[in-house]
């Protein structure tokens, strides 16, 4: 492959995964990822993280002839996660005397996948410096962006920094790398936010004291492990990740709804005519069996409000909203404004389920909710008015 310089004796390493359909075995990849390593070949070599295991044929050969006949000194671990250290135990094989450079929480944890002696890792914690020559790594802890090991790498020479999971996105590289050979709205916003909302989320607070950990470094490049480089514009990775993890939003509704026969479906439809009526024009309706939670959830993250609707189900919530519920309860969204709804036949407890679930959460309920027996019909459904009021 052509080499890929990030600047000076930095090169970019990664590859794309269009195979898989579930990453982690969970989320759909309609467009795939990359797994991003990067190697750096200054007098002493390192390399930053690697790649999940056999995603990329010549990962091995790529490296020794960037090397050159040298050997590679050090594989420094951002984080454990096997996307990112698959490789590793290839590499030991191929160099066995490269030193493994982590935190002592990542020391222990492989210690558990390569069986390799003590002394074979160096460990490192904030403010440790690793002198390669012309390039400096100074490492910073950022404990639970995504696991509770993860740390960051900043080469501070030419100011750039190796995030890991942070600042990542789903999508493969289509052959743009950096920030300015791609459209990055069209292409990877949404996908950067459905990363984000669902796989880093959950830990937005711990998101918010590394940065409190960076502020002040300059930085040129942002080199995460999934996703596009950022080299001309670094500061809008930074103001995403800023605004997602303060639970910014912008004016908009969600309404999921789970609906066996149609009749919830109807009162969502009817929900959100009226909202529309009201001016508000970023309304998204998703049926919870059809959309994948990781969209809704997406976009709950995005928007200011959400409506969820349930038929009552075996005198619960149905299965599909139960998921979306225990999902949400997870990532745990802040700030929302939200109102419930739905339908039963011979008994209740979709919406007595979902105001279970709601309780839970720390988001502000703007009205009753609004249930109703059998068919809808527009007296059943007056208190969506109060809804449509008061939901922005
Ligand atoms: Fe991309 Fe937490 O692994």
């Amino acid at each position: 492959m052509e080499k890929i310089i990030i600047s000076n004796k930095v090169h970019y390493l990664g590859t794309n995964d269009r195979r898989k359909h579930l990453f982690e075995n969970n989320w759909p990849l309609p467009q795939g990822v990359s797994y991003n390593s990067y190697l750096i070949a200054d007098d002493k070599s390192a390399l930053i993280d690697t790649l999940e295991f056999g995603s990329r044929n010549d990962y091995i050969e790529s490296i020794a002839e960037i090397l050159d006949g040298k050997e590679l000194n050090y594989l420094i671990i951002n984080h454990m996660e096997p996307d990112h250290s698959g490789m590793a135990g290839m590499l030991l094989h191929r160099y066995p005397n490269l030193r493994i450079v982590g935190n002592s929480k990542t020391i222990k944890m492989a210690e558990t996948y390569f069986k390799i002696p003590k002394e074979q890792f160096l460990e490192v914690t904030d403010g440790t410096v690793l002198d390669l020559g012309y390039h400096k790594l100074n490492f910073v802890l950022t404990p639970w962006v995504h696991w509770p090991e993860t740390m960051m790498t900043y080469e501070s020479t030419d100011s750039i920094l190796f995030s890991c999971d942070a600042f990542g996105s789903f999508g493969t590289l289509d052959g743009g790398i950096f920030d300015d050979q791609i459209d990055f709205e069209y292409r990877y916003e949404d996908e950067m936010r459905r990363y984000y909302s669902n796989i880093v989320g959950k830990y937005s607070n711990m998101v918010q004291k590394a940065f409190a950990k960076l502020e002040g470094i300059p930085l040129k490049f942002i080199c995460p492990s999934h996703g596009p480089v950022w080299r001309e514009n670094p500061g809008k990775a930074i103001a995403l990740y800023n605004k997602w993890s303060r639970h910014e939003s912008v004016p908009g509704v969600v309404i999921a709804v789970a609906s066996m026969y149609g009749n919830t479906e109807e009162m969502a439809d009817y929900a959100a005519r009226l909202i529309a009526a009201k001016g508000i024009k970023n309304i998204r309706i998703y049926d919870v069996s059809k959309t994948h939670s990781s969209y809704i959830i997406s976009d709950i993250w995005k928007f200011s409000s959400l409506l969820l609707g349930s038929c009552a189900y075996n005198t619960g919530v149905h299965p599909m909203m139960a998921n979306l519920c225990h999902e949400l309860e997870v990532v745990n969204p802040k700030n929302k404004k939200y109102a419930l709804f739905g339908s039963y036949s011979w008994s209740g407890g979709g919406v007595r389920t979902l105001e279970q679930f709601a309780e839970k959460m720390t988001w502000q309920r703007v009205a009753d909710p609004v249930e109703l027996i059998g068919v809808p019909d527009l007296a059943k459904m007056e208190g969506f008015r109060s809804v449509a009021e008061n939901i922005i």
